[in-house]
């Protein structure tokens, strides 16, 4: 046989465009993609399907460790189980780093535990204390080894940086040609609408998006890209939630900064309603930035459609209703300055942020992008992974159509419906945020380096068969050449 898979008559969608061929695969590779290709020794009936790269998810924290312990239900098994049944074949997760402790010993033991994945992974480290000798010894090593995006916050206690410590991060990752992403709010305005709300009993799921409003959003956008223009470093802002973060980005664009902006599809989908929901449900739709009102949806629609916005990740958390979310005292990202209310429920600052996504992001963004008529298939190949790999350097490697690529594929029946359930989800979380959503287009078969990971709903992959994508320097990160004054104050 010339391949060891053919997939035969489908539609095929890349970033540019949409063609008719057949895909044959070989030694886990793209080997040719057009008409008429010899047999493989595996064949698929394509025919009526989409097929589309898979899924690159660049944002989600899997089996993430907390300092003091905390209990972990999703585990890189169940988690990338729920990746490839949404049609996710590789994901980028954080590296904790804990303040005061070496990054060496917390990224070798996680980069263990990430081993048991089904999904190729990579990993962004987390800086919360950027020490010299973090900067000067042990960033440098992590990104010899591949790990070459850093993340960090500019709110959550313990987690966040001084803008002097940012600009500190911003200049060593400009020597090592690393990409930095950046959550950013504003930590003291938070704080300041915190203490107020719980002053005045304020205390619902609800109230967390009055804590966080867009203007906070806002500023530490903007403020970010400053300093990042200021060191001249390229940066990408992460989970934009409104048009005015979006502005920011569209803004320092449009005069050559290299910022790029990301977006969820909580985002896209949720609202303010689901945060007001009843009998604390609310806290099922509790992340940050919080979500938006009703109305503030097609904006960040339109922020996608003009291209400000050009990744749609999942920023997927693994927090279950009943053991995190509703629980008190409860650890896990937030802002710190755990409030119980005389129900015994958390009150909103005393909930873990984030909500789970990973399996849900592309069938989502397929149905309520592709199938709704808001985006093309290029936009949304686009968006879930051929973005995600130019931005964090795996061009040619993920996203891709193109001989040479990873064979990773997902088959999409355009015509299928489901309702979003969570008991039919494979990750360990005990809700979907999107649950009794009516879904149009679904993914029939994913397959992960040439082999068939999913089919039809059953995970076929073994744990520990993913692979760390190890990340050399690319051109994207290179910064523009232009400093004030023609001083480059972060050298080289
Ligand atoms: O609410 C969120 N997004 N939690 C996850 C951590 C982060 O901010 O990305
Ligand atoms: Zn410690
Ligand atoms: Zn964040
Ligand atoms: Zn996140």
């Amino acid at each position: 046989h010339d391949y060891d898979l053919v997939v035969r008559g489908a539609t095929l969608a890349s970033a540019a465009e949409v063609f008719e061929a057949d895909l044959g695969v070989k030694d886990g590779t793209i080997a040719a993609v057009g008409r008429g290709l010899r047999r493989g020794a595996e064949e698929i009936d394509a025919r009526g399907l989409i097929l589309t790269p898979g899924g690159l998810d660049p944002h989600c924290h899997i089996e993430e460790p907390a300092e003091g312990g905390g209990v972990q239900e999703e585990s890189f098994v169940t988690g990338s189980a729920a990746a490839l049944a949404g049609g996710t074949t590789s994901f980028i997760c954080f590296v904790p780093q804990w303040k005061g402790h070496p990054i060496a010993a917390t990224a070798e033991s996680y980069e263990a535990t990430a081993r048991a994945a089904m999904a190729d992974y990579s990993f962004h480290q987390i800086i919360t204390d950027p020490t010299p000798d973090v900067l000067e010894r042990e960033v440098p090593a992590l990104v010899a080894r591949g790990i070459r995006s850093l993340k960090v916050f500019l709110t959550y206690d313990p987690l966040r940086l001084t803008d002097g410590q940012f600009l500190e991060v911003l200049a060593t990752a400009r020597r090592l040609g690393a990409l930095v992403t950046v959550h950013c709010e504003n930590f003291d305005a938070i704080g300041w609408r915190i203490r107020a709300l719980l002053a005045a009993g304020l205390t619902d799921p609800l109230q967390h998006a009055w804590a966080r409003p867009p203007v906070v959003e806002r500023e530490a956008t903007h403020r970010a890209i400053a300093l990042a223009e200021l060191v001249d470093q390229p940066i990408q802002v992460f989970h934009v939630s409104c048009d005015a973060a979006a502005e920011e980005i569209a803004r320092a664009r449009a005069r050559g900064v290299k910022v790029w902006g990301e977006t969820c599809p909580q985002y896209l989908t949720l609202s303010t309603d689901d945060l007001a929901r009843p009998d604390f449900e609310g806290a099922k739709a509790v992340c940050s930035p919080a979500l938006r009102a009703p109305e503030e949806r097609a904006r960040v629609w339109a922020r996608i459609q003009d291209g400000t916005l050009d990744v749609v990740s999942s920023d997927h958390c693994g927090f279950s209703f009943a053991t995190a979310k509703r629980a008190p005292g409860s650890s896990g990202y937030g802002q710190g300055g755990a409030a119980a209310r005389a129900d015994g429920l958390p009150a909103f600052n005393a909930i873990p942020n984030g909500v789970p996504g990973i399996e849900t992001r592309m069938p989502v963004l397929f149905s309520e992008g592709v199938s709704a008529g808001r985006i093309d298939l290029p936009a949304f190949v686009r968006l879930t992974s051929a973005n995600a790999a130019r931005l964090f350097g795996l061009q040619g490697r993920k996203g891709s159509l193109a001989p040479g690529a990873d064979a990773d594929l997902v088959l999409w029946d355009p015509t299928a419906e489901r309702t979003l359930a969570n008991a039919d989800l494979h990750h360990a979380i005990d809700y979907t945020p999107w649950e009794g959503l009516r879904l149009k287009g679904l993914p029939t078969t994913t397959i992960r380096r040439g082999e068939v990971a999913v089919r039809d709903g059953a995970v076929l992959a073994q744990p520990g068969s993913g692979r760390f994508l190890a990340r050399g320097p690319y051109d994207l990160v290179r910064p523009t050449g232009r400093v004030p004054d023609g001083f480059d104050a972060a050298g080289r």
